[in-house]
């Protein structure tokens, strides 16, 4: 049973068909619903008065961490806040140049497009991007051989929202035209219980504050995996706990769904078992710790990772990664061999 799909897992930080539902009602549609990452809130906040009070369109934005942060919600908010229309697309979604040119000309004055995963956006579909952030224009070739010639269409001004879980894939032109560049971090454990009970609150859930703790400790800072284990807690609440989430129905919940005190599940425990049995700790190289457990090294650096490094079980080394004394002790392990403390 340790084989499991991450795609599937309950705390991936994807977004699975099965949040749909959810994600949708809960997601906050003002900054004043917005919980934690302040800092971004209180710049945008103050980039979008200053916009609105010169009659402007927003500047291009890129919103860039890992998954499940709320980069949507807050493109989401964006728009609201600006009180124009948004349209949502994604990088992949984006094949052809005439998918794009059908984007940009049927906005409206100040509309915010957004482009999720935009460092999968194809090179040839970027290079019509750039004329369109820069100078709001879309050229575009119309016939063939030694008669074609270019012709350039004026854009509504519109500002770009883009997101991305690396923004050190983007190429360079990409990035020099965001006038702002945004990074959303992973939320703490009281952001998350907040979260937890203001989607409880919003879905008729009874929740006790420890119950909310105890499901936002197991969140891997990623309110898109609380509001997932939510859900799941409910059911156990409602077949087992008279219908309320207390600490110990929530505690059942997920102990039964292998989700350790700290979030980690059983993927994570292999990766560190893997680097701690097989690599002595490390420093091993991130493209041999994918092989050894059979994951792409850009999933584990985008999806694992960041709470790994954030727990303090994990470090990035020039030469490699490394298991911390942190993750050995939770795992079990004794410190051996020339592992050093990190
Ligand atoms: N749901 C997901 N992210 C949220 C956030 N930051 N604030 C409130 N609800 C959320």
């Amino acid at each position: 049973m340790e084989e499991m799909d991450f795609e599937n897992r309950i705390v991936s930080t994807e977004f699975l068909q099965t949040d749909n539902d959810i994600e949708n009602s809960l997601r906050p549609k003002e900054f004043g619903d917005y919980i934690g990452q302040e800092k971004v809130k209180e710049n945008l906040s103050i980039y979008i008065q200053a916009a609105r009070a010169r009659g402007e369109a927003l500047d291009h934005v890129l919103l860039y961490g890992p998954p499940g942060l709320g980069k949507t919600t807050l493109a989401g908010i964006i728009a609201n806040e600006m009180g124009v229309n948004i349209r949502i697309t994604s990088g992949p979604a984006i094949e052809k140049q005439g998918d794009l040119a059908a984007l940009l000309t049927n906005l409206q004055e100040g509309d915010v497009l957004f482009i999720d995963e935009i460092h999968r956006l194809n090179r040839s579909v970027e290079e019509v991007l750039y004329p369109a952030m820069e100078d709001r224009a879309l050229d575009i070739i119309i016939g063939k051989g030694p008669s074609a010639r270019s012709i350039r269409l004026d854009l509504p001004n519109f500002t770009l929202v883009g997101a991305t879980t690396r923004a050190g894939q983007l190429s360079a032109p990409l990035r020099d035209r965001f006038g702002v560049i945004l990074r959303l971090e992973l939320y703490n454990q009281n952001e998350l219980a907040t979260i937890v009970k203001r989607s409880a609150g919003i879905l008729g859930i009874d929740i006790e504050e420890e119950g909310a703790m105890q499901i936002a400790s197991r969140s891997r800072g990623t309110p898109r995996i609380a509001n997932r284990l939510l859900k799941r807690s409910r059911d156990f609440a409602e077949v087992k706990y008279d219908g309320v989430i207390t600490k110990e129905a929530s505690n059942d919940a997920l102990n039964r769904m292998e989700i350790d005190e700290l979030g980690l599940d059983s993927i994570d425990r292999r990766l560190l078992t893997t680097m701690i049995k097989n690599y002595n700790g490390g420093p091993v190289g991130l493209e041999t710790i994918a092989a050894a457990i059979g994951e792409e090294a850009v999933t584990i650096e985008d999806v694992y990772e960041p709470y790994l490094m954030q727990i303090g079980f994990l470090s990035r080394t020039p030469r490699g990664r490394c298991a911390t004394v942190l993750a050995y002790k939770h795992l079990g392990f004794e410190q051996e061999g020339q592992q050093t403390l990190l």
